[in-house]
């Protein structure tokens, strides 16, 4: 478990060339998404390649509790029956959305325009998370809510009988606020607007117009992004393909590049713009990553990624590119500590409020394995070790963070001395399989429990 069982230390150590195919899970963003919508939609919704990662089975358990029938046919394979806009239960007890922040703003913002009352909860990441980044724009539609402070969790909603259309300009770049208000905007009567400075992840405009709302997006004069929702749609129940997900990929995408000798071939990875910062930036380092195949599934761009052995040199990257790699930064700068020359990372403030500060642990961790690098409010600065090669040897603590976790355990793999991770339990939240996948391709990989024993 990810929360609450006992931790499970992985060491990464020095491994030989990485060789083969690596089929990655779903998309998380995509995962949650189908659920949430085949869930609203009257009727049955296949989903096909579903990410059967902890905080996905949390949205499918929270919906359950809203009323949605949701099934499990086989691996990825999911059946959902929805109860239709207007129409969600009240859940008898409370919902517990473990590590998932995607989870619980998305689903906070269905529930603000429904007449219920729900109390959300989550484990201690999540607990520490802000949520009034999501309740304030949900109090315009009506909805009203009790938390403890900073609006964290658990808190109570009790959503709006009569919801009012809002139109709102988000204060960051924040894909989850953005969703959130689109959902609150489902059971509303008119239109709802979610203005946007710069254009975060889509994947919630794309599957609500493939479920049938009517939902457009312009570009304003001043170059911000305007999406209008028309509300109160009757939704029409889809067969939705998930495409592999380009954050989990991104793991084993770093160790071909770093680890000398290896070739790997990532199929159908999910390649929309709003999400593809981190390949762009690698080919940009100089590493050799060919993006192949081009095509198109379930209304999202999808390719095939070769990623190789490079020798890279550092890089300085623009905060307009944040929204495009936002939780790709600690993998990132974990590549960077083996490029020749300093890499900044500028604009990444939002990565303080994720699943830990992911700025301050990225840090830690790199010192803990050796490498020079500074940290400022709003970036994130790596010495790259070059053709010197980066020491590891650290113990690296994951703060109940997956991405932090599999960033150093890709660190370990060509550094010059192992690295612990001193919980990798968190791994499961968006990739199940993790350890096992990563061994296949030829990664000195190893969970131990706090005994030792493998
Ligand atoms: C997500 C949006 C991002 C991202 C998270 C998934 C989503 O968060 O970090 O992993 O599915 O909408 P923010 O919207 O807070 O940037």
């Amino acid at each position: 478990m990810a929360s609450g069982g006992a931790p499970q230390p992985l060491i990464s150590r020095k491994s030989g060339p990485l060789r083969g195919s690596a089929l990655g899970p779903g998309d998380k963003s995509i995962s949650h998404r189908a659920l949430i919508l085949g869930g609203l939609a009257v009727g049955e919704s296949r989903i096909e390649g579903l990410l059967e990662g902890e905080d996905v089975l949390r949205t499918a358990d929270a919906m359950r509790a809203f009323g949605a029938d949701i099934e499990r046919l086989g691996a990825g394979s999911w059946r959902v029956r929805g109860v239709g806009v207007g129409a969600l239960a009240e859940p008898e007890d409370v919902i517990d959305f473990g590590n998932s922040g995607t989870g619980v703003r998305l689903v906070m913002g269905l529930a603000a325009t429904h007449p219920v009352s729900a109390t959300f909860t989550g484990d201690a990441s999540l607990r520490r998370r802000p949520m009034a980044r999501v309740l304030d724009p949900l109090s315009l539609f009506g909805a009203q809510s009790m938390g403890r402070s900073g609006g964290r969790l658990p808190l109570t909603m009790r959503g709006s009988r009569a919801p009012m259309p809002v139109e709102y300009e988000t204060p960051m770049a924040s894909a989850q606020v953005k969703s959130a208000v689109l959902l609150a905007g489902l059971n509303t009567p008119g239109d709802t607007v979610v203005i946007e400075r710069e254009s975060t992840r889509d994947h919630s405009e794309r599957m609500l117009r493939a479920f049938g709302a009517a939902i457009s997006t312009e570009v304003t004069p001043e170059g911000k992004w305007m999406i209008r929702l028309c509300g109160q749609p009757e939704l029409t129940p889809q067969s939705v393909t998930v495409a592999r997900d380009p954050s989990s990929a991104a793991f084993p995408t770093a160790a071909a590049v770093l680890v000398e000798g290896s070739e790997l071939l990532l199929p159908a990875i999910g390649a929309n713009p709003t999400r593809f910062g981190f390949y762009e930036t690698l080919r940009e380092m100089g590493a050799s990553v060919d993006i192949e195949n081009h095509r198109e599934e379930g209304g999202e761009p999808v390719v095939d990624v070769r990623a190789r052995f490079s020798a890279l040199k550092g890089i300085e990257t623009p905060p307009e590119r944040a929204p495009s790699m936002i939780d790709e930064y600690p993998i990132l700068a974990v590549v960077a500590a083996f490029a020749e020359g300093t890499s900044i990372f500028h604009g990444v403030s939002e990565l303080r409020v994720k699943e830990t500060d992911r700025i301050a642990a990225t840090a830690k961790g790199l010192a803990a394995c050796g490498v020079s690098v500074e940290e400022k409010p709003d970036t994130l600065i790596v010495h790259g070790a070059g053709p010197q090669g980066v020491p590891g040897g650290g113990t690296v603590a994951a703060e109940l963070d997956h991405r932090i976790a599999m960033s150093f355990a890709m660190l370990g793999l060509a550094a010059q001395n192992p690295v612990t991770i001193d919980d990798g339990a968190p791994i499961a939240t968006s990739f199940p399989g993790f350890t096992e996948l990563m061994r296949g391709l030829g990664a000195d990989l190893a969970m131990e429990t706090v005994d030792g024993s493998k």
